[in-house]
Order: structure tokens, then C-alpha cells, then sequence
């Protein structure tokens, strides 16, 4: 089957190294030469993912008949409602479904109009002096978020990046003044737990759980530094995470299940890779965010040990009939190498050099991200470089292969979070998430 992949990072190769698994023939279009997608693929073409009328044309040539998309901003374009009518059938939504993650408060309304668990309290607003007059009425702790995209850069907790009243407003302005996300502002209430994700295959109707994932998005170890697009991320082999129960896991599932409904409803059905991104809390899990799209690191945790063919995968959520999906039980860790000064401000050109062969050895798999590919050498962009992934039984064995493979990656210009699925990190989620709950 001839298979349109878009998107260039490392979420994508992840998808394309399932993909290739699974005998697709590839067509890649990205911004950047991804060096791991280029590898696979039977032809690709650099440009702008959002360039509509562009990518569609190179699909028609290529003769591609599914299309998976791995970034929301084509999403948001409307790229899979212009492929569907050129008759090339999508394993991803709509402009109209991918508001549950290009909107939230499309997301935020949904969820209350439809009386669906999880919600959190929240207002919008589209200027600055209602949003103080309504912050001013709050007695408890919130969280400020653009309302449009911003690459899950764009959130401020109170308590942690915003510490006091004013602080809180000068951010308020902030967003109005440079056109944050350019839809206004989000007022949540803060919720105080341990996050997770849970990620669903979903053909409209149909919802099909992948394991659970826990990412880490602060830039530095010990969970400091800014909010980043995730510094790397763990699964289990029993599908779980070390701090959750299965009833928990379920109450996730079935929020999911109900949105699902709530937007086939509402006439836009969601086809393809919905991600939920949750906070356990002491009321059991609360709706953080969702987005229309694999998460990134978390794709290459449940890609690496998918075991049904995802070019199946994808075919049966496009057309509708989605069955049975199997992972093997293995844990994964997965550590983003990025540029030094990621978060900030990224150290861009320079070279890293992978021992692809060395990974393998150490029981690990590198996907390439945010990297450029000029005479033969791999150099860094302004995200992150790439994503190793360690595969074992256990979490600390998948976190030790990780790290042996690390070793196979050379630069003086890239940084890692070294801390993501050690042993006393993980120990860390588990006694918060006791202390959360009383016990
Ligand atoms: P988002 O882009 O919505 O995923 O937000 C980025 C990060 O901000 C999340 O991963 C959380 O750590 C934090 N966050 C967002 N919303 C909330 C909330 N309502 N309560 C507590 N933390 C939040
Ligand atoms: N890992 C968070 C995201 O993909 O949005």
C-alpha cells in the first residue's frame, strides 16, 4: 500500500519505521531532511506541511492512497479534508475534529455540553480587563493557557511559573499584546496529581487503548526549567504506569469513549491517533488537554512495540472498521537528545554524530527529529534532535539500555534528561501520587 506520511520529527520516523514494518510503500513530505524518514521512504519532498494545494499534488503523484499526519498545524489547515476530496483516505481528522486539540475551548465546551467526566472549571476570554475581573473572584490556584496553538509552550501554572497576582496579569497581557496563540485566553483551574497519557486509535466510533505513557515536559532534571514539547517519556510492560490502577486507567478510557460519541454527535467524528492528556488526581483522572495527533516523545513509547501492522492500523481507523490492536508487553524509555540551551534558546547547525549500529547493540532504537541532513552530516535545528528509545521487561532495564545507547551519541552541543525512567524518578511519581491520595 502506497502511504503518505507527513510531518519530520520524531514522531513521524517513529510512525514510518512502523509503517515501513509493515510493507507500506512511503511517501514522505516534511520541513526538514529527516535522515531516518529519508531512509525509508521511496520519495519525499521538503515543504511546508501546511502548504495544502502543495502536498496534495505531491500525494496525487505519488499515487499514495492512505495518508497519516503526524503535526497538528496541517490538521488545522484542513490538509486531510482536501486529501479526502483528491480521494486519498485519511488515518487522521478533519479540520473540524482536530479542534478538540486547535481549540480548547471548543475541547472545554464539548466536554461541559456533553456533561462528559474529567472537566476542569474554566473561563474564556478574549481581552485582558475581564480576565483580571474574573481572576479576581477566584479563590484557588489556576492556570493561564492561550487559547490557540502554541506547541504546548504556552501554559503558565500559578505556584510554579506564576507566583503572585501580578505576575498572573503581566502574563495575561503578555498574550494579549503579542497575539499568543491568536484566539484569546483560557482561565483553568489547576489541577494537583500526577499527569499521564493515554493515546486511542479511534475510526468514528471505535476506541482502541494504547499503553500508557508518562512524559516529562520540563526542560531540566528534577522537573525545573520551562515547559518544553517533552524531554522524554516511559511505559510498562503491563500497559500501566507504576502510580495507577487499572480502574483509574478504565475512568480515562471511558472520558475518551464519551468525547468520541459527544463528537460524532456533533456531526465532526474523529478518525485517527486521539491523545488524552490527563492529571490524576485525588477525584481520579481530570481532562489536561486533548490533542488530534500521536504525542511527541510518547509515539516512539508505543510505536517501538506495536505488534499489529500499523499500515492496518491505519486503514481500518480511515475506513471505519477498526479492530483489535496488539503491543507486546514491554517497557520502554525514551530520552530526547535536543540542542544545548533547548527551552530557551537552542544551539542550531551543530553536528551530532549516532553510532545507529551501537544503538541497536545497547537494545535501543534512535527516530531522528528536528534535525537537518547537509553533506552526509547530521546537524541540530531549534527542537529536539532525536529520540532514543530503550526497550526491556522492566522500566530500569529499558532506562540502563537507553543510557547505554546514549553513549553512542557524540556532540559537545546537545543535552539529555538523564533522570527520565530512573528508578528513583519514577519511585518519586509513586509516593506523590500516595501523598495525593491520603495514604
Ligand atoms: P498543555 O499544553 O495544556 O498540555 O499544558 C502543558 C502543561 O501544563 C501540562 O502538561 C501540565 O503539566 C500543565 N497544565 C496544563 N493545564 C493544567 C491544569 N489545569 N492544572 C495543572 N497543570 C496544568
Ligand atoms: N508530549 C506532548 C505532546 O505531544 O503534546
Amino acid at each position: 500500500m502506497k502511504v503518505l506520511a507527513v510531518g519530520g520529527g520524531g514522531r513521524e520516523h517513529a510512525a514510518v519505521e512502523a509503517l515501513h514494518r509493515s510493507g507500506a510503500e512511503i511517501y514522505a513530505v516534511m520541513k526538514n531532511a529527516n535522515p531516518g524518514i529519508i531512509a525509508r521512504s521511496a520519495g519525499y519532498r521538503l515543504c511546508d506541511e501546511k502548504r495544502v494545494d502543495e502536498v496534495v499534488a505531491f500525494a496525487k503523484e505519488c499515487g499514495a492512497e492512505l495518508a497519516f499526519i503526524g503535526p497538528e498545524a496541517p490538521l488545522e489547515v484542513g490538509l486531510v479534508d482536501a486529501l479526502q476530496a483528491a480521494g486519498i483516505r485519511c488515518a487522521s481528522p478533519t479540520k473540524a475534529a482536530a479542534r478538540i486539540e486547535t481549540s480548547k475551548s471548543f475541547m472545554r465546551g464539548l466536554v461541559e455540553r456533553h456533561g462528559i467526566k474529567g472537566n476542569l472549571g474554566y473561563a474564556a476570554f478574549d481581552n485582558a480587563a475581564d480576565t483580571e475581573a474574573y481572576l479576581r473572584t477566584l479563590d484557588h490556584e489556576i492556570v493561564v493557557k492561550p487559547v490557540g496553538l502554541t506547541g504546548g509552550k504556552g501554559v503558565k501554572v500559578q505556584g510554579e511559573h506564576l507566583n503572585s497576582f501580578e505576575e498572573t496579569m503581566d502574563y495575561v497581557h503578555e498574550i494579549f499584546d503579542a497575539n499568543i496563540g491568536g484566539a484569546g485566553v483560557i482561565i483553568e483551574e489547576k489541577a494537583v496529581g500526577e499527569e499521564f497519557t493515554q493515546m486511542v486509535f479511534c475510526d468514528g466510533e471505535h476506541v482502541v487503548p494504547m499503553p500508557l505513557v508518562q512524559d516529562h515536559k520540563r526542560a531540566y532534571e528534577g522537573d525545573v526549567g520551562p515547559n518544553t514539547g517533552g524531554m522524554g517519556s516511559y511505559s510498562d510492560a503491563d500497559h500501566l504506569l507504576p502510580f495507577i490502577t487499572e480502574e483509574e486507567r478504565e475512568a480515562a478510557v471511558d472520558i475518551i469513549r464519551s468525547v468520541v460519541r459527544a463528537m460524532k454527535e456533533e456531526g465532526c467524528p474523529y478518525v485517527g491517533t486521539l491523545y488524552g492528556q490527563f492529571m490524576l488526581t485525588r477525584d481520579g483522572p481530570k481532562i489536561i488537554e486533548f490533542n488530534a495527533r500521536f504525542g511527541d516523545p510518547e509515539a516512539m513509547n508505543v510505536l517501538t512495540v506495536l505488534k499489529t501492522p500499523f499500515a492496518e492500523v491505519c486503514r481500518m481507523m480511515a475506513d471505519g472498521c477498526l479492530g483489535d490492536v496488539e503491543f507486546e508487553h514491554k517497557a520502554t524509555v525514551c530520552k530526547y537528545v535536543v540542542p544545548k540551551g533547548y527551552g530557551v534558546k537552542s544551539e542550531t547547525g551543530k553536528e551530532i554524530i549516532f553510532d545507529e549500529e551501537g544503538i541497536r547493540d545497547a537494545g535501543a532504537v534512535v527516530y531522528y527529529a528536528n534535525v537537518d541532513e547537509k553533506d552526509g552530516r547530521i546537524v541540530t535545528m531549534s527542537s529536539r534532535s532525536a529520540g532514543i528509545v530503550g526497550v526491556a521487561d522492566t522500566i530500569e532495564e529499558a532506562e540502563r539500555r537507553c543510557e547505554a545507547a546514549l553513549e553512542h551519541v557524540e556532540s559537545d552541543w546537545i543535552s539529555v534528561r538523564h533522570d527520565i525512567g530512573k528508578r528513583e524518578l519514577v519511585e518519586k511519581r509513586v509516593t506523590h501520587m500516595k501523598r495525593i491520595r491520603g495514604e
